[in-house]
């Protein structure tokens, strides 16, 4: 409707937060650094030693702000990741994580400087030049960290791509985890139906996004609720009818476009996709799915729909 509310659509995306958020680390660490050495240097004035500060201990919650924006982001992913990009991302969480001990050393050793015992006027001085080193090294790091970040978005494509979208020259979403799948799990992993997919990775903590377990998620538990009680209303030659809410669940495509209310599925988000509220009988006025008198779906149904779209709502048909 209105343009410019637009922008703000644009920033519930975590990811979108998150790229406006890194800003924040970087020019304070550059700013604290230049109003850090103006305080050492001007040992009288009050007024730079408290600005310095200040300019510290929002670097210090802008960190901790960025670093939380960062963790939603990571949440956020719901394209299937390689190896190597998940080691990126650790790395980077993990440097991200540390700017802190450095942000947090500089302003201990700054009041100390700044405000220190008179006596031996070597500790004073002593902890405000070693507070600069500090805050020298913080910013190149704070720099390195922002330059991974930079190289997971720019170079692999990590929380550009709007979930459901083809990016840049890639294979659509469709075939996307097909064929990461024979580069990531050659040994053979087809899952017996019923069997609880084995997340494959588990101590990297990335397993949900891991294309074998997303896939077998599908075809083993999401796609047989999808066909067998929901496709004979849900199909292209009923929507082509204008009727079941004009809403396509024979594809992706079909979910993630919607029917008459936007979006069926929201990947990633179970309690944000309307088709999770609608099996629930969420939406006011409105009948559970499936209709009756047909029975509705299990708890037990509902939670592995929930848990394929929380784990990026794999498709592979
Ligand atoms: C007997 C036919 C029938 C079956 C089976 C059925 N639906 Fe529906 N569905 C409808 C009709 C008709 C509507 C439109 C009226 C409404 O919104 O209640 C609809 C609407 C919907 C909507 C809202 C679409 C929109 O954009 O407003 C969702 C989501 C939905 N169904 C999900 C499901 C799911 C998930 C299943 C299977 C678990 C399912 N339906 C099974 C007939 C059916």
């Amino acid at each position: 409707m209105s343009d410019f509310l637009n922008i703000f659509d644009a920033l519930k995306h975590p990811a979108h937060r998150h790229a406006m958020l890194v800003h924040w680390p970087i020019a304070l660490a550059i700013l604290g650094l230049v109003l850090a050495v103006l305080a050492v240097l001007l040992p009288k004035n009050n007024l730079a030693k408290i600005v310095a500060l200040g300019a510290y201990g929002l670097l210090l919650v802008m960190s901790w702000v960025t670093v939380q924006s960062g963790d939603a982001a990571h949440d956020a992913i719901t394209m299937p990741l390689s190896n190597e990009v998940h080691e990126l991302i650790e790395r980077h969480e993990d440097m991200a994580n540390k700017l802190w001990w450095f942000v947090a050393g500089a302003l201990v050793l700054l009041i100390v400087g700044f405000f220190g015992p008179q006596r031996p006027s070597a500790v004073r001085i002593g902890a405000s030049w070693i507070a600069v080193v500090i805050n020298v090294i913080a910013v190149g790091w704070v720099s390195l960290t922002a330059h991974l970040g930079g190289t997971l978005v720019y170079e692999h494509g990590v929380g550009i791509r709007p979930p459901g979208e083809t990016m840049g020259n890639q294979v659509t979403p469709t075939t996307a985890p097909a064929s990461n799948h024979d580069h990531q799990h050659d040994h053979g992993s087809t899952n017996a139906p019923g069997d609880e997919p084995a997340p494959a990775h588990h101590e990297t903590g990335f397993s949900t996004s891991l294309p074998a377990d997303a896939l077998a998620l599908f075809r083993n538990e999401a796609w047989p609720i999808l066909e067998s009680r929901c496709l004979k209303c849900h199909n292209p030659a009923r929507v082509a009818a204008n009727k079941s809410g004009r809403l396509d669940q024979s594809s992706l495509e079909g979910l993630l476009k919607g029917g008459r209310s936007g979006s069926a599925i929201v990947p990633g988000k179970p309690q944000e996709s309307l088709l999770i509220q609608r099996v629930r009988g969420l939406v006011p006025d409105e009948d559970v799915m499936p209709p009756p008198p047909a029975d509705s779906l299990t708890e037990e149904q509902i939670a592995k729909l929930e848990q394929w779209i929380r784990e990026g709502a794999a498709w592979d048909r």
